[in-house]
Parts: C-alpha cells; sequence; structure tokens
C-alpha cells in the first residue's frame, strides 16, 4: 500500500543583523549576564532593525529554503506561516510572503499557536498534503517579539529575539513504515485555562493596542516540563519508537534548562540535543525552524535521520512532530 508522506526537502533561516548581547542589556534593565546565562543559557539575541517586518525575515528564510530545496517558487501551492507578531492584524503575513515570491496561486495564510506555532503550521500543512490539497508547502515560522517586549521589564526582556525560519515540504508517495522519509507524525494539544501565565496585554478587540508580553515564568517553566515530556512520549509511542531511535531532539529554544531536562528524562545524550537558545534567544514560532536550518546546515542532520520536533507556548498550546529527514 502506498500512502503520501510530506517530505522536507529544504530548510532556510534568516536572522536580523543586529544582535543585542547581555551585557548591553545590563545597561538598560536590572540584570545581569551571569543571571541570563545560568538560569536560561542565553548569550545574546538577534533583533529586528527599524522597518524590518516579521514578513521580511521570513520572505528572506523562505528564500533559502527554496534554495536550497532546489525548487522554484512558482511550484508552491500552500504557504503556512507561524507567527505571533504579524506585520498587520490583517492580510495574513503570509500573503505578504506569497506576494513577495511572485506566486499568485494556491492558498496562504497565517497559524496562532505562539511558541508552537511551527509545529502546528508543519501539522496542518502535512494534512493538506495527505489529503491531496497540496503537492509542495512552505511551512514558516516567524516572529519580531522584540515589538511586543516590555523593555523595561528583566523578567521578560531578557528572554525573547527575532528571526525566522522555513522549511519546503513536498508530497511523496511511501510505503506507510518508518522507514519512508517525511512527516511521521504530529501530535498537537491546547489547554486554554492557562492563558494567564503567557499572554500579551493587548490586542485589537480588547484594547485596541498592541500590548506586551506577560510571563509567569516559573509556573511555564514547571508546565513545559511536564507537557514536553508527555507529548515527546505520545509522539514515540505512535511511531512504536523509543528515545533510543532517535537521532536529533530539535526543541523549542526558550531556556537551556528545559532543553537539558527533557533530553535528561529521555535518556538521550546531550550531543542528539540542537541547541541555539544561547545564540538566539526564545525567538517562538522561529526557534524550531530555525534549529532544524542550523542542525541541517552544519551537517549534523542528515538525510534519513529520524529528528523529533517539540514546542510548548502561550495559551497553553504544545506538539509534537517525528520525522524522517
Ligand atoms: O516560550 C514559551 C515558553 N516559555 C518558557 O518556557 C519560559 C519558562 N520559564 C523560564 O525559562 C524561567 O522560569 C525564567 C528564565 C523565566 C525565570 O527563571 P527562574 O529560575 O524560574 O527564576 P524566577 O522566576 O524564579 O526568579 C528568580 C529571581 C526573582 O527574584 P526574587 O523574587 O527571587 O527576588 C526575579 O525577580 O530572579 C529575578 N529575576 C532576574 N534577576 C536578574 C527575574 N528576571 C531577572 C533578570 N535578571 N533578567
Amino acid at each position: 500500500m502506498t500512502v503520501t508522506r510530506s517530505v522536507i526537502t529544504g530548510c532556510g533561516a534568516y536572522l536580523p543583523e543586529r544582535v543585542l548581547t547581555n551585557e548591553e542589556l545590563a545597561g538598560t534593565v536590572d540584570t545581569d549576564d551571569e543571571w541570563i546565562k545560568s538560569r536560561t543559557g542565553i548569550c545574546k539575541r538577534h533583533i529586528a532593525a527599524k522597518g524590518e517586518f516579521t514578513s521580511d525575515l521570513a520572505l528572506a528564510a523562505s528564500r533559502r529554503a527554496l534554495a536550497a530545496a532546489g525548487t522554484d517558487p512558482d511550484e508552491v501551492d500552500l504557504i503556512v506561516l507561524a507567527t505571533a507578531t504579524p506585520d498587520e492584524t490583517f492580510p495574513s503575513t503570509a500573503t505578504r510572503v506569497q506576494a513577495g515570491l511572485g506566486i499568485t496561486r494556491g492558498a496562504a495564510f497565517d497559524v496562532q499557536a505562539v511558541c508552537s506555532g511551527f509545529i502546528f503550521a508543519l501539522a496542518v500543512a502535512d494534512n493538506f498534503v495527505k489529503a491531496q490539497q497540496s503537492k509542495c508547502a512552505l511551512v514558516i515560522g516567524a516572529e519580531t517579539f522584540s515589538r511586543i517586549l516590555d523593555w523595561e521589564d528583566r523578567n521578560t526582556c531578557v528572554l525573547f529575539g527575532d528571526g525566522a525560519g522555513a522549511v519546503v515540504v513536498k508530497a511523496t508517495e511511501g510505503q506507510g513504515t518508518n522507514e519512508d522519509r517525511g512527516i511521521l507524525s504530529t501530535h498537537l494539544h491546547s489547554d486554554g485555562r492557562h492563558h494567564d501565565l503567557l499572554y500579551v496585554d493587548g490586542g485589537p478587540s480588547s484594547t485596541q493596542t498592541t500590548g506586551h508580553l506577560r510571563m509567569q515564568g516559573r509556573d511555564v517553566f514547571r508546565h513545559a516540563v511536564t507537557n514536553l515530556s508527555a507529548v515527546v512520549h505520545e509522539a514515540l509511542d505512535a511511531n512504536g519508537m523509543s528515545a533510543d531511535d532517535l537521532d536529533w531532539l530539535v526543541p523549542h529554544q526558550a531556556n537551556k534548562r528545559i532543553l537539558e531536562g527533557t533530553a535528561r528524562k529521555l535518556n538521550l545524550a546531550p550531543e542528539k540535543v540542537i541547541i541555539t537558545v544561547d545564540q538566539h534567544a526564545n525567538t517562538s514560532a522561529a526557534s524550531v525552524p530555525l534549529a532544524l536550518a542550523e542542525g541541517v546546515g552544519d551537517g549534523r542532520i542528515k538525510q534519513g535521520d529520524i529528528v523529533l520536533m517539540e514546542a510548548m507556548g502561550g495559551g497553553f498550546t504544545w506538539g509534537a512532530c517525528v520525522v524522517r529527514m
């Protein structure tokens, strides 16, 4: 029996030029390099330039993903862009990317699941491919969280950065086994009861302002460790796998202690975890595709490898995806 699989054929990343170090931040809020590094693993983050929008970051990452895949933009029939920091309330940032790439066919829309956004977007694209509604999808995670941070709140402003990552996903016939290349399974969860632990205190319908990110970090940390561990096991079980079968864990990059905790719980060697939080900080929906692009780009992640991606974010939302690259 043949089944349609969504194969990741190319990855791309883009980070804004401007780098903001911990030392620089210590000059504007009551913090220091030692606190940030020891509590989060973050050394620096990239910040979008004035006039540089989420769609600009997304477009640059998309061009690189398409080039890596050897895919002409005309082949793309679906763009799913995950962001919590769209250029505008509407139209979707995805349609701006579509126009930037000169594509006039297919569908382009945004998905909003904050830090889990890329996993949600990948699951949406995978389901379109499996339903034969797309043959070639561009899946993007792109954010300019610097625009929604309260730069006077040391609890949050040191934690986030801007960036974008993208993948090209192509419909490919497989045998329906774990040996197939492509997305093997996706697992999505939400629990809206936890709104107040991580949210933005503004919006078009509530305050008519953009608002700022607010987070009860310690509580989010606790939920993240529990939910990520559960969804990772759910994803492994669904594929009849154990952690030993994983070549790579590509986690959401919120806090190095969470990444290390998840790996420890799985008994996974630290060398099998792609870590970018030190260089990028938390880039929300962009963090997983940025980490994936880094692992593929530097040759660590190879074709045929089993990769597990996972993320957790505001809502709460959380999810995982198992892929044979
Ligand atoms: O991407 C979505 C998911 N998000 C996450 O997964 C984030 C999860 N949370 C975390 O990563 C961590 O909880 C934080 C990094 C946000 C905080 O680390 P923590 O070890 O949980 O610290 P804490 O919140 O317990 O705060 C410890 C102390 C507090 O001081 P008091 O109240 O103990 O006197 C804070 O005021 O550290 C203080 N603090 C800071 N000190 C220096 C908070 N932020 C800073 C700072 N510099 N930037």
